[in-house]
């Protein structure tokens, strides 16, 4: 039997710091939509801690929606729904409503196009003081960005000139206009920060 579960070593060593700022953010219950899933180690690490919560994954890539569902069955765990197709750039989305958003490693990996995407379709689904979370690396206006995250966004844009790292100042201005308030920018490990969002 074919294994479709993929790994990456990224979300094994980020998936605690991010569940601690996800158990500060996140409401008591309800559902939990996930926006760029990829292997899907993530949406069941955050679903075995926060057990109470409902967890709906999406990934526009056949092959990542596979590895999603693989990692599911595998944890023995109910409160993940299976893996939809959903493109972050095509709002509205096939999912009418979630109490929560969570999208992780993805603004800086496609095209402007998508985040403008993400913030609309996020706007059209989530109802008004839900949490809109997002995590990576960004540039910001007033600090120095570091070395290490330079060469990532160079290496990004030698492979589409359309990705490479946002402004954070850029993501919080379309975000407002998609109507939604920066409640707070976290730092994180590797110089990533966490990204929360209130939908006004
Ligand atoms: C670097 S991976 C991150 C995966 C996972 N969130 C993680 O942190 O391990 C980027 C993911 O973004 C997805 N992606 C790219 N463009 C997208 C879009 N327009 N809408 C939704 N997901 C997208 C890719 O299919 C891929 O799974």
């Amino acid at each position: 039997m074919t294994d479709h579960r993929r790994s990456a070593p990224a979300a094994l060593r980020n998936r605690d710091p991010i569940l601690a700022v996800l158990r500060e953010i996140l409401p008591a219950r309800g559902l939990v939509l996930e926006i760029a899933s990829g292997t899907g180690e993530h949406v069941v690490h955050f679903a075995r801690h926060l057990p109470q919560l409902t967890f709906q994954p999406s990934d526009p890539d056949e092959g990542a929606r596979a590895s999603v569902a693989a990692w599911i069955e595998g944890s023995g765990l109910d409160n993940i729904r299976a893996p939809i197709a959903l493109d972050a750039a095509s709002p509205p989305w096939p999912l009418p409503q979630a109490d929560a958003i969570i999208c992780i490693n993805m603004i800086h990996i496609s095209p402007w196009r998508a985040t403008e995407g993400l913030l609309d379709g996020a706007a059209l689904v989530l109802p008004s003081g839900a949490p809109l979370y997002l995590y990576g690396p960004y540039r910001r206006r007033d600090a120095p960005t570091a070395p290490s995250n330079e060469a990532f966004d160079a290496s990004l844009r030698g492979r589409d000139p359309a990705w490479g790292l946002r402004l954070l100042e850029d993501v919080a201005a379309r975000a407002a206009q998609a109507g939604f308030a920066l409640e707070r920018a976290v730092e994180m490990p590797a110089s990533n920060l966490s990204v929360v969002f209130r939908r006004l």
